[in-house]
Protein backbone atom coordinates (compact mmCIF):
# COMPACT_ATOMS: atom_id res chain seq x y z
CA UNK A 1 0.00 0.00 0.00
CA UNK A 2 1.08 3.63 -0.81
CA UNK A 3 2.23 5.46 2.19
CA UNK A 4 1.36 8.85 0.73
CA UNK A 5 -1.41 9.96 -2.11
CA UNK A 6 -0.70 12.66 -3.75
CA UNK A 7 -3.13 15.53 -5.11
CA UNK A 8 -2.06 17.82 -7.85
CA UNK A 9 -4.42 21.25 -8.00
CA UNK A 10 -3.14 24.06 -10.08
CA UNK A 11 0.12 22.65 -10.95
CA UNK A 12 0.91 22.10 -7.26
CA UNK A 13 1.07 18.75 -5.89
CA UNK A 14 0.48 17.73 -1.87
CA UNK A 15 0.87 14.87 -0.39
CA UNK A 16 -1.57 13.38 1.99
CA UNK A 17 -0.85 10.23 3.57
CA UNK A 18 -2.45 7.17 4.03
CA UNK A 19 -4.17 5.20 6.92
CA UNK A 20 -5.08 1.53 7.07
CA UNK A 21 -7.55 -0.51 9.20
CA UNK A 22 -6.98 -3.51 10.76
CA UNK A 23 -8.85 -5.52 8.19
CA UNK A 24 -7.03 -3.89 5.04
CA UNK A 25 -9.36 -0.62 4.41
CA UNK A 26 -7.18 1.97 3.05
CA UNK A 27 -8.06 5.49 3.54
CA UNK A 28 -6.44 8.95 2.68
CA UNK A 29 -5.69 11.50 5.39
CA UNK A 30 -7.64 14.55 4.60
CA UNK A 31 -7.52 16.61 7.77
CA UNK A 32 -4.67 19.26 6.79
CA UNK A 33 -6.13 19.17 3.34
CA UNK A 34 -8.36 22.61 3.48
CA UNK A 35 -5.73 24.37 5.76
CA UNK A 36 -2.77 23.46 2.66
CA UNK A 37 -5.33 23.54 -0.04
CA UNK A 38 -7.72 25.75 0.54
CA UNK A 39 -10.16 23.11 -0.88
CA UNK A 40 -12.37 20.83 1.09
CA UNK A 41 -13.93 17.05 -0.16
CA UNK A 42 -17.45 17.15 -0.96
CA UNK A 43 -19.03 14.14 -0.21
CA UNK A 44 -22.85 14.43 0.05
CA UNK A 45 -24.01 11.48 2.10
CA UNK A 46 -21.00 10.96 3.49
CA UNK A 47 -20.35 7.80 1.45
CA UNK A 48 -16.71 7.77 0.84
CA UNK A 49 -15.85 9.57 4.54
CA UNK A 50 -14.34 8.19 7.03
CA UNK A 51 -15.88 10.40 10.16
CA UNK A 52 -14.32 8.22 13.21
CA UNK A 53 -11.73 5.32 13.81
CA UNK A 54 -13.93 3.00 15.42
CA UNK A 55 -12.53 -0.74 16.99
CA UNK A 56 -16.48 -2.05 16.93
CA UNK A 57 -17.76 -3.34 14.21
CA UNK A 58 -16.54 -4.25 10.56
CA UNK A 59 -18.55 -3.90 7.71
CA UNK A 60 -17.51 -4.83 4.27
CA UNK A 61 -20.58 -3.96 2.01
CA UNK A 62 -19.29 -5.39 -1.61
CA UNK A 63 -18.63 -8.94 0.37
CA UNK A 64 -21.40 -9.06 2.81
CA UNK A 65 -19.20 -9.02 6.48
CA UNK A 66 -20.44 -7.52 9.19
CA UNK A 67 -18.16 -8.53 12.30
CA UNK A 68 -18.70 -7.33 15.98
CA UNK A 69 -15.46 -6.63 17.96
CA UNK A 70 -13.98 -9.02 15.40
CA UNK A 71 -16.87 -11.89 15.68
CA UNK A 72 -18.60 -12.86 12.93
CA UNK A 73 -22.45 -11.75 13.27
CA UNK A 74 -23.27 -15.39 12.12
CA UNK A 75 -21.67 -17.15 14.69
CA UNK A 76 -22.93 -14.43 17.28
CA UNK A 77 -26.18 -15.17 16.22
CA UNK A 78 -26.31 -18.98 16.85
CA UNK A 79 -24.06 -19.32 19.90
CA UNK A 80 -24.86 -16.06 21.67
CA UNK A 81 -27.80 -13.76 22.65
CA UNK A 82 -28.84 -10.25 22.72
CA UNK A 83 -27.20 -9.30 26.64
CA UNK A 84 -23.78 -11.50 25.72
CA UNK A 85 -23.33 -9.49 22.11
CA UNK A 86 -24.51 -6.05 23.77
CA UNK A 87 -21.57 -6.44 26.42
CA UNK A 88 -19.12 -7.71 23.94
CA UNK A 89 -20.18 -4.78 21.72
CA UNK A 90 -19.88 -1.92 24.75
CA UNK A 91 -16.59 -3.78 26.24
CA UNK A 92 -14.97 -5.32 23.70
CA UNK A 93 -14.60 -8.53 24.97
CA UNK A 94 -17.08 -11.39 25.50
CA UNK A 95 -17.66 -11.29 29.08
CA UNK A 96 -16.82 -14.51 31.50
CA UNK A 97 -19.66 -16.33 33.25
CA UNK A 98 -18.77 -13.95 36.58
CA UNK A 99 -19.42 -10.56 34.21
CA UNK A 100 -22.02 -11.68 32.00
CA UNK A 101 -24.13 -12.52 35.21
CA UNK A 102 -23.02 -9.27 36.79
CA UNK A 103 -24.08 -7.56 33.72
CA UNK A 104 -27.25 -9.20 33.53
CA UNK A 105 -28.20 -8.09 37.08
CA UNK A 106 -27.29 -4.62 37.03
CA UNK A 107 -29.71 -4.67 33.98
CA UNK A 108 -32.10 -6.59 35.83
CA UNK A 109 -31.74 -3.98 38.37
CA UNK A 110 -31.89 -1.25 36.40
CA UNK A 111 -35.05 -1.79 34.68
CA UNK A 112 -38.10 0.09 36.86
CA UNK A 113 -38.93 4.01 35.39
CA UNK A 114 -39.36 5.26 38.62
CA UNK A 115 -43.00 7.03 39.63
CA UNK A 116 -42.17 10.69 38.92
CA UNK A 117 -40.87 9.63 35.05
CA UNK A 118 -44.02 7.35 34.62
CA UNK A 119 -45.82 10.86 34.63
CA UNK A 120 -44.36 11.86 31.37
CA UNK A 121 -46.64 9.63 29.92
CA UNK A 122 -49.53 11.42 30.80
CA UNK A 123 -48.63 14.36 28.69
CA UNK A 124 -48.89 12.69 26.00
CA UNK A 125 -51.73 11.85 23.36
CA UNK A 126 -52.89 8.32 23.35
CA UNK A 127 -51.95 8.43 19.78
CA UNK A 128 -48.73 9.59 19.67
CA UNK A 129 -45.89 8.27 17.57
CA UNK A 130 -44.05 5.54 19.55
CA UNK A 131 -40.72 7.08 17.89
CA UNK A 132 -41.79 10.30 19.38
CA UNK A 133 -42.41 9.43 22.53
CA UNK A 134 -39.61 7.02 22.63
CA UNK A 135 -37.02 9.72 22.29
CA UNK A 136 -38.64 12.56 24.36
CA UNK A 137 -38.35 9.94 27.15
CA UNK A 138 -34.82 8.90 26.83
CA UNK A 139 -34.07 12.68 26.87
CA UNK A 140 -35.84 12.87 29.70
CA UNK A 141 -33.48 10.44 31.05
CA UNK A 142 -30.79 13.25 31.47
CA UNK A 143 -33.05 15.28 33.51
CA UNK A 144 -34.23 12.27 36.29
CA UNK A 145 -30.72 10.95 36.50
CA UNK A 146 -28.30 14.31 36.51
CA UNK A 147 -25.33 12.64 38.22
CA UNK A 148 -24.99 10.17 34.85
CA UNK A 149 -25.55 13.52 32.80
CA UNK A 150 -23.54 15.90 33.81
CA UNK A 151 -22.17 16.73 29.82
CA UNK A 152 -18.48 16.41 31.06
CA UNK A 153 -16.58 13.26 29.26
CA UNK A 154 -14.47 13.18 32.46
CA UNK A 155 -17.50 12.71 34.96
CA UNK A 156 -19.93 10.67 32.60
CA UNK A 157 -17.21 7.92 31.95
CA UNK A 158 -16.83 7.24 35.43
CA UNK A 159 -20.49 6.77 35.92
CA UNK A 160 -20.96 4.72 32.34
CA UNK A 161 -21.48 1.69 33.87
CA UNK A 162 -24.55 2.41 35.26
CA UNK A 163 -25.37 4.68 32.90
CA UNK A 164 -24.85 1.98 30.00
CA UNK A 165 -26.92 -0.51 31.70
CA UNK A 166 -29.79 1.86 32.37
CA UNK A 167 -30.19 2.98 29.29
CA UNK A 168 -30.29 -0.69 27.23
CA UNK A 169 -32.63 -1.69 30.71
CA UNK A 170 -35.13 1.11 30.42
CA UNK A 171 -35.20 1.77 26.82
CA UNK A 172 -37.02 -1.69 27.12
CA UNK A 173 -39.14 -0.79 29.63
CA UNK A 174 -40.18 2.50 28.15
CA UNK A 175 -40.97 0.80 25.29
CA UNK A 176 -43.11 -1.86 26.35
CA UNK A 177 -45.10 1.03 28.54
CA UNK A 178 -45.70 2.83 25.18
CA UNK A 179 -47.14 0.08 23.73
CA UNK A 180 -49.38 -0.23 26.96
CA UNK A 181 -49.86 3.63 27.46
CA UNK A 182 -51.58 3.31 23.57
CA UNK A 183 -53.77 0.76 24.31
CA UNK A 184 -55.35 2.38 27.21
CA UNK A 185 -53.62 -0.73 29.84
CA UNK A 186 -51.79 -0.05 32.92
CA UNK A 187 -48.08 -0.31 33.09
CA UNK A 188 -46.41 -4.06 34.26
CA UNK A 189 -43.25 -3.22 36.03
CA UNK A 190 -40.47 -5.57 35.19
CA UNK A 191 -39.75 -9.08 37.47
CA UNK A 192 -36.30 -9.02 38.78
CA UNK A 193 -36.22 -13.26 38.15
CA UNK A 194 -36.98 -12.84 34.29
CA UNK A 195 -34.11 -12.71 31.06
CA UNK A 196 -34.18 -9.53 29.19
CA UNK A 197 -36.43 -10.77 26.33
CA UNK A 198 -38.54 -12.53 28.78
CA UNK A 199 -38.92 -9.60 30.73
CA UNK A 200 -40.00 -7.67 27.84
CA UNK A 201 -42.41 -9.80 26.53
CA UNK A 202 -43.76 -10.06 30.16
CA UNK A 203 -44.17 -6.59 30.14
CA UNK A 204 -45.95 -6.08 26.78
CA UNK A 205 -48.24 -8.88 27.40
CA UNK A 206 -48.99 -9.69 30.79
CA UNK A 207 -52.16 -8.43 32.21
CA UNK A 208 -52.74 -7.43 36.12
CA UNK A 209 -54.32 -10.96 36.62
CA UNK A 210 -52.08 -13.17 34.58
CA UNK A 211 -48.72 -13.41 33.49
CA UNK A 212 -47.99 -14.40 29.61
CA UNK A 213 -45.60 -16.80 29.37
CA UNK A 214 -43.05 -16.42 26.60
CA UNK A 215 -42.74 -19.33 24.79
CA UNK A 216 -39.01 -20.38 24.17
CA UNK A 217 -39.33 -20.07 20.12
CA UNK A 218 -40.86 -16.50 21.08
CA UNK A 219 -38.02 -15.62 23.83
CA UNK A 220 -35.46 -16.41 20.86
CA UNK A 221 -37.08 -15.20 18.38
CA UNK A 222 -37.05 -11.93 20.16
CA UNK A 223 -33.22 -11.74 21.14
CA UNK A 224 -32.23 -12.76 17.73
CA UNK A 225 -34.02 -9.51 16.17
CA UNK A 226 -32.58 -7.63 18.85
CA UNK A 227 -28.99 -8.81 18.38
CA UNK A 228 -28.66 -8.64 15.02
CA UNK A 229 -29.69 -5.09 15.15
CA UNK A 230 -27.23 -4.61 17.97
CA UNK A 231 -24.54 -2.31 16.20
CA UNK A 232 -24.18 -1.47 12.25
CA UNK A 233 -21.47 0.71 11.97
CA UNK A 234 -21.67 4.40 11.17
CA UNK A 235 -25.40 4.25 10.10
CA UNK A 236 -27.00 7.13 10.55
CA UNK A 237 -28.62 6.86 13.85
CA UNK A 238 -25.12 5.74 15.14
CA UNK A 239 -23.25 8.81 13.16
CA UNK A 240 -25.92 11.34 14.63
CA UNK A 241 -25.22 9.63 18.62
CA UNK A 242 -21.13 10.38 17.56
CA UNK A 243 -22.16 13.98 16.30
CA UNK A 244 -24.33 14.87 19.27
CA UNK A 245 -21.70 13.17 21.66
CA UNK A 246 -19.17 14.70 20.35
CA UNK A 247 -20.22 18.28 21.14
CA UNK A 248 -20.16 16.61 25.31
CA UNK A 249 -23.48 15.88 25.65
CA UNK A 250 -24.44 13.14 27.50
CA UNK A 251 -25.59 9.41 26.62
CA UNK A 252 -28.85 10.01 27.54
CA UNK A 253 -29.50 12.83 25.16
CA UNK A 254 -27.00 11.16 22.35
CA UNK A 255 -29.14 8.36 22.27
CA UNK A 256 -32.07 10.61 22.34
CA UNK A 257 -31.24 12.43 19.41
CA UNK A 258 -29.95 8.56 17.52
CA UNK A 259 -33.74 7.35 18.14
CA UNK A 260 -34.67 10.29 15.97
CA UNK A 261 -32.79 9.60 13.15
CA UNK A 262 -34.05 6.02 13.33
CA UNK A 263 -37.58 6.83 13.32
CA UNK A 264 -37.04 7.48 9.51
CA UNK A 265 -38.42 5.96 6.75
CA UNK A 266 -35.28 5.26 5.30
CA UNK A 267 -33.15 4.12 8.11
CA UNK A 268 -35.38 2.73 10.95
CA UNK A 269 -38.95 2.88 10.05
CA UNK A 270 -38.21 0.83 6.90
CA UNK A 271 -39.45 -2.06 8.87
CA UNK A 272 -43.12 -0.51 9.01
CA UNK A 273 -42.53 0.51 5.48
CA UNK A 274 -42.17 -3.02 4.49
CA UNK A 275 -45.24 -4.25 6.12
CA UNK A 276 -47.37 -1.16 4.89
CA UNK A 277 -45.78 -2.47 1.21
CA UNK A 278 -46.87 -5.81 1.84
CA UNK A 279 -50.32 -5.15 3.21
CA UNK A 280 -51.04 -2.68 0.29
CA UNK A 281 -50.01 -5.54 -1.89
CA UNK A 282 -52.20 -7.85 -0.24
CA UNK A 283 -55.55 -5.52 0.43
CA UNK A 284 -55.19 -4.72 -3.61
CA UNK A 285 -55.00 -8.96 -4.65
CA UNK A 286 -51.77 -8.17 -6.56
CA UNK A 287 -49.09 -10.92 -5.57
CA UNK A 288 -46.30 -8.16 -6.02
CA UNK A 289 -45.81 -7.69 -9.80
CA UNK A 290 -47.14 -4.69 -9.96
CA UNK A 291 -45.21 -3.08 -6.98
CA UNK A 292 -42.24 -4.62 -8.86
CA UNK A 293 -42.74 -3.09 -12.02
CA UNK A 294 -43.49 0.36 -10.13
CA UNK A 295 -40.17 0.01 -8.40
CA UNK A 296 -38.42 -0.18 -11.54
CA UNK A 297 -39.24 3.50 -12.94
CA UNK A 298 -36.32 4.64 -10.48
CA UNK A 299 -38.82 7.14 -8.66
CA UNK A 300 -38.28 6.67 -4.57
CA UNK A 301 -42.01 6.95 -3.75
CA UNK A 302 -42.08 3.88 -5.99
CA UNK A 303 -39.36 1.80 -4.15
CA UNK A 304 -39.39 -1.57 -2.98
CA UNK A 305 -38.91 -1.27 0.91
CA UNK A 306 -36.77 -3.72 2.22
CA UNK A 307 -34.77 -3.86 -1.01
CA UNK A 308 -31.20 -1.66 -0.98
CA UNK A 309 -29.05 -1.02 1.45
CA UNK A 310 -26.66 2.28 1.55
CA UNK A 311 -23.39 0.14 2.21
CA UNK A 312 -24.56 -3.57 1.02
CA UNK A 313 -23.65 -4.41 -2.47
CA UNK A 314 -24.16 -7.83 -1.97
CA UNK A 315 -26.98 -10.08 0.31
CA UNK A 316 -26.95 -8.32 3.85
CA UNK A 317 -25.83 -11.12 5.80
CA UNK A 318 -28.32 -10.17 8.81
CA UNK A 319 -31.33 -10.75 5.89
CA UNK A 320 -30.13 -14.75 5.31
CA UNK A 321 -30.03 -15.44 9.33
CA UNK A 322 -33.34 -13.35 9.91
CA UNK A 323 -34.94 -14.81 6.62
CA UNK A 324 -34.52 -17.93 8.08
CA UNK A 325 -35.67 -17.47 11.22
CA UNK A 326 -38.45 -15.94 9.88
CA UNK A 327 -39.77 -19.36 8.43
CA UNK A 328 -38.48 -21.03 11.03
CA UNK A 329 -40.42 -19.16 13.57
CA UNK A 330 -44.02 -19.31 11.68
CA UNK A 331 -43.66 -22.83 11.24
CA UNK A 332 -43.15 -23.48 14.54
CA UNK A 333 -46.03 -21.33 15.73
CA UNK A 334 -47.86 -23.01 13.17
CA UNK A 335 -48.52 -19.38 11.88
CA UNK A 336 -49.81 -19.01 8.39
CA UNK A 337 -49.14 -14.95 7.30
CA UNK A 338 -50.20 -14.48 3.76
CA UNK A 339 -47.64 -11.28 4.19
CA UNK A 340 -45.04 -14.18 3.87
CA UNK A 341 -46.39 -15.54 1.21
CA UNK A 342 -46.53 -11.90 -0.43
CA UNK A 343 -42.65 -11.23 0.35
CA UNK A 344 -41.30 -14.62 -0.60
CA UNK A 345 -42.68 -13.55 -4.40
CA UNK A 346 -41.55 -10.20 -4.08
CA UNK A 347 -37.81 -11.62 -3.53
CA UNK A 348 -37.94 -14.07 -5.84
CA UNK A 349 -39.65 -12.08 -8.82
CA UNK A 350 -37.15 -9.16 -7.61
CA UNK A 351 -33.67 -11.40 -7.73
CA UNK A 352 -34.92 -12.74 -11.24
CA UNK A 353 -35.15 -9.11 -12.38
CA UNK A 354 -31.89 -7.44 -14.46
CA UNK A 355 -33.15 -4.16 -13.05
CA UNK A 356 -32.46 -5.23 -9.08
CA UNK A 357 -29.40 -7.19 -9.88
CA UNK A 358 -27.80 -4.78 -11.68
CA UNK A 359 -28.05 -2.36 -8.88
CA UNK A 360 -27.16 -4.98 -6.77
CA UNK A 361 -30.14 -4.38 -4.66
CA UNK A 362 -30.85 -7.51 -2.11
CA UNK A 363 -33.68 -7.69 0.44
CA UNK A 364 -31.78 -5.77 3.77
CA UNK A 365 -32.53 -6.76 7.48
CA UNK A 366 -36.40 -5.15 7.28
CA UNK A 367 -37.36 -7.03 4.80
CA UNK A 368 -38.48 -9.86 7.25
CA UNK A 369 -38.11 -8.46 10.90
CA UNK A 370 -41.41 -6.71 9.83
CA UNK A 371 -43.28 -10.17 9.47
CA UNK A 372 -41.43 -11.72 13.06
CA UNK A 373 -42.72 -9.05 14.79
CA UNK A 374 -45.92 -9.36 13.83
CA UNK A 375 -45.75 -12.87 14.61
CA UNK A 376 -44.84 -11.91 17.91
CA UNK A 377 -47.74 -10.22 18.21
CA UNK A 378 -46.04 -6.73 18.28
CA UNK A 379 -48.05 -4.35 16.41
CA UNK A 380 -46.60 -1.96 13.36
CA UNK A 381 -46.07 1.29 14.74
CA UNK A 382 -43.87 -0.13 17.74
CA UNK A 383 -41.54 -1.96 14.80
CA UNK A 384 -39.01 0.88 15.31
CA UNK A 385 -39.47 0.93 18.48
CA UNK A 386 -37.96 -2.80 19.04
CA UNK A 387 -35.07 -1.59 16.50
CA UNK A 388 -34.38 1.12 19.08
CA UNK A 389 -34.29 -1.13 21.73
CA UNK A 390 -31.86 -3.59 19.59
CA UNK A 391 -29.12 -0.70 18.43
CA UNK A 392 -28.73 0.81 22.13
CA UNK A 393 -25.96 -1.16 23.05
CA UNK A 394 -24.30 0.07 19.69
CA UNK A 395 -25.19 3.71 20.05
CA UNK A 396 -23.86 3.42 23.61
CA UNK A 397 -20.76 1.97 22.42
CA UNK A 398 -19.75 4.74 19.81
CA UNK A 399 -20.79 7.38 22.31
CA UNK A 400 -17.90 5.82 24.99
CA UNK A 401 -15.39 5.58 22.03
CA UNK A 402 -16.30 9.20 21.28
CA UNK A 403 -16.03 10.73 25.04
CA UNK A 404 -13.00 8.55 25.77
CA UNK A 405 -11.08 10.11 22.48
CA UNK A 406 -8.83 12.25 24.16
CA UNK A 407 -7.86 13.85 20.45
CA UNK A 408 -11.31 13.73 19.48
CA UNK A 409 -12.80 17.13 18.07
CA UNK A 410 -16.76 18.29 17.96
CA UNK A 411 -18.13 16.97 14.35
CA UNK A 412 -18.77 19.92 12.27
CA UNK A 413 -18.76 19.31 8.93
CA UNK A 414 -18.27 22.18 5.87
CA UNK A 415 -20.26 23.06 3.09
CA UNK A 416 -20.40 24.06 -0.63
CA UNK A 417 -22.04 27.26 -0.21
CA UNK A 418 -24.11 27.72 -3.48
CA UNK A 419 -26.69 30.91 -2.44
CA UNK A 420 -26.48 34.10 -3.38
CA UNK A 421 -23.32 36.32 -2.83
CA UNK A 422 -22.61 39.35 -1.12
CA UNK A 423 -25.93 41.70 -1.78
CA UNK A 424 -27.16 44.70 0.55
CA UNK A 425 -30.15 45.16 2.95
CA UNK A 426 -33.05 46.44 0.65
CA UNK A 427 -35.34 48.24 3.12
CA UNK A 428 -38.91 47.22 3.21
CA UNK A 429 -40.48 50.40 1.26
CA UNK A 430 -37.95 49.07 -1.59
CA UNK A 431 -38.70 45.11 -2.19
CA UNK A 432 -41.35 43.69 -4.32
CA UNK A 433 -45.06 42.96 -4.05
N1 LIG B 1 -36.42 -0.05 -4.94
C1 LIG B 1 -36.20 0.32 -6.22
N2 LIG B 1 -35.09 0.94 -6.65
C2 LIG B 1 -34.14 1.20 -5.72
C3 LIG B 1 -34.29 0.86 -4.37
C4 LIG B 1 -35.48 0.19 -3.99
N3 LIG B 1 -35.70 -0.17 -2.73
N4 LIG B 1 -33.21 1.24 -3.67
C5 LIG B 1 -32.39 1.82 -4.57
N5 LIG B 1 -32.95 1.80 -5.81
C6 LIG B 1 -32.34 2.26 -7.06
C7 LIG B 1 -32.19 3.77 -7.10
O1 LIG B 1 -33.32 4.40 -7.66
C8 LIG B 1 -30.94 3.92 -7.93
O2 LIG B 1 -31.30 3.69 -9.28
P1 LIG B 1 -30.52 4.48 -10.47
O3 LIG B 1 -29.10 4.01 -10.40
O4 LIG B 1 -31.24 4.08 -11.72
O5 LIG B 1 -30.65 5.96 -10.14
C9 LIG B 1 -30.08 2.72 -7.55
O6 LIG B 1 -31.02 1.73 -7.08
C10 LIG B 1 -29.07 3.01 -6.48
O7 LIG B 1 -29.76 3.51 -5.37
P2 LIG B 1 -29.18 4.60 -4.38
O8 LIG B 1 -30.17 5.71 -4.29
O9 LIG B 1 -27.77 4.93 -4.72
O10 LIG B 1 -29.17 3.81 -3.04
P3 LIG B 1 -28.79 4.50 -1.70
O11 LIG B 1 -27.55 3.82 -1.24
O12 LIG B 1 -28.78 5.96 -1.74
O13 LIG B 1 -30.05 4.15 -0.82
C11 LIG B 1 -31.52 2.98 0.54
C12 LIG B 1 -30.09 3.08 0.03
C13 LIG B 1 -31.98 4.32 1.15
C14 LIG B 1 -31.56 1.92 1.64
C15 LIG B 1 -32.44 2.59 -0.65
O14 LIG B 1 -32.02 1.37 -1.20
C16 LIG B 1 -33.90 2.51 -0.25
O15 LIG B 1 -34.59 3.54 -0.25
N6 LIG B 1 -34.40 1.27 0.11
C17 LIG B 1 -35.75 1.14 0.58
C18 LIG B 1 -35.84 1.56 2.03
C19 LIG B 1 -35.23 0.56 2.98
O16 LIG B 1 -35.47 -0.64 2.88
N7 LIG B 1 -34.43 1.06 3.94
C20 LIG B 1 -33.83 0.22 4.98
C21 LIG B 1 -32.37 0.26 4.95
S1 LIG B 1 -31.72 -0.90 6.10
C22 LIG B 1 -31.76 -0.11 7.57
O17 LIG B 1 -31.75 1.07 7.73
C23 LIG B 1 -31.78 -1.01 8.74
Amino acid sequence: MASTASLKLDDKEYPLPVMAGTEGEKAIDTRKLRAATGYLCYDQGYGNTGACESAITYLDGENGILRHRGYPIEQLAEHSDFVETAFLIIYGELPSAVRRKEFGLYLRQNAAIEMQMQRIFEGFPKDAPPMAMLSSIVASLAAHYPHLATNNFEKDLKTFDLAAAMAISKIRTVGAMIYRYQKGLPPIFPKQELPFCENFLHMMFSVPYEDYQAAPEVARALNLLLLLHADHEQNCSTSTVRMVGSSAANLFTSISAGICALSGPLHGGANMAVMQMLQAIHDEGDDGTRFVQAAKSGEKSHRLMGFGHAVYRNFDPRAKIIGKACDDLLKKLGVKDPLLDIAKKLEETALKDDYFLSRKLYPNVDFYSGIIMRALGVPMNMFTVIFAIGRTPGWIANWREVAADAKGRIYRPRQLYVGPVKRDYVTMARRAT
